[in-house]
């Protein structure tokens, strides 16, 4: 399995990739960092750990990070997730601070550690704003050589789902996502909303989630968090064929990658403070010449990637 370190903004479908990570065979999830974004670092980090708790996940910690953005404002996304970043459900658990919080270390401190003396080469996979990920490599630049993979959820092609322009990792830290992409890490792979909106939590999707995870209260868990977000979709979007789960789709790349199309491209992103900051530029035709820096992803096997994520989750209901 491949070693995976998970930064986070939990999340209705940050929750999904964080199981994804844990029960999927070909990933060892050596740890996870919260990040503000969807809603604040002290609530993202309360529900990574509920979630850890929810699905009996062992010896993983969560290690809080950045509490705000380097340069903007925090304007987090209550309207998509609830006020707790992960509404919709009165099955989580109070979270277990004692066993699962890392207090050890911050957490860049944390990430750093894990990629300068793991044996094996460490993928890091991104969900959320990049922040940490941004001050991680401006801290430490000699971890930058030993970051095997940076899987990504962020930025858009084409549409934005912030403003017209942005999508919402990359809005929330603009500075942060061009400091990471500036940083010379060798493998950058971005999953953009282009991709992530053809993986629609469907009603079909969420009638198989219930049908096939055989623990009656922990599919209820997953089947109220998929109904919220579907409705919050419905509401705030018009959008009724439900919620695209973005970040697992980042977390799929990292063990399936051929189920994925790519272009290998220069992207930098609009810190500028007009209509299109926080948009990333995504440079299809090379008109810049400047040096590729990003896999964007352009297409995923659905069909494939909920097999595997309705695997994942049937696996995670067993424990
Ligand atoms: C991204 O923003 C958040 O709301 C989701 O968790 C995902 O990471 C989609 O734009
Ligand atoms: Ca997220």
């Amino acid at each position: 399995p491949t070693p995976v370190w998970l930064d986070c903004d939990v999340g209705h479908d940050d929750a999904l990739a964080l199981l994804l990570a844990a029960y999927h065979p070909q990933i060892k999830l050596l740890g996870i960092s919260a990040v503000a974004g969807n809603a604040s670092l002290r609530n993202t980090t309360a529900n990574a750990i509920r979630v850890l708790q929810a699905a009996g996940i062992e010896g993983v910690k969560v290690y809080p990070g950045a509490s705000k953005p380097l340069v903007k404002p925090s304007e987090h996304a209550a309207d998509i997730h609830g006020e707790s970043g992960l509404d919709g459900t009165d099955l989580l658990p109070e979270p277990d601070y004692e066993k699962y919080l890392g207090t050890d270390k911050k957490a860049i401190e944390a990430i750093r550690d894990v990629l300068m003396t793991s044996e094996e080469p460490v993928t890091i996979v991104a969900v959320g704003p990049l922040t940490n990920i941004a001050l991680l490599v401006s801290v430490y630049p000699e971890v930058v050589p030993k970051i095997h993979m940076l899987s990504v959820m962020g930025g858009a092609i084409a549409l934005g789902n912030t403003t017209a322009a942005a999508e919402f990792n990359i809005y929330f830290d603009p500075e942060a996502a061009q400091i990471v992409l500036q940083a010379g890490i060798g493998h950058i792979a971005m999953v953009p909303l282009d991709v992530t909106h053809t993986v629609l939590a469907s009603k079909a999707v969420i009638e198989r989630i219930n049908k096939e995870v055989a623990e009656p209260k922990f599919a209820k868990l997953l089947t109220d968090l998929l109904w919220f977000f579907g409705s919050t979709y419905e509401d705030v979007f018009g959008e009724k064929d439900g919620a695209p789960l973005h970040d697992p789709v980042a977390m799929a790349y990292v063990f399936m990658r051929d189920a994925f199309s790519e272009r290998f491209m220069h992207v930098s992103v609009d810190c500028s403070q007009g209509p299109c900051n926080g948009r990333t530029v995504c440079d299809v035709k090379n008109k810049s010449k400047l040096e590729p820096n990003c896999y964007i992803t352009t297409a995923v096997d659905v069909d494939r990637f909920w097999d595997v994520m309705i695997g994942a989750l049937v696996e995670a209901a067993k424990s």
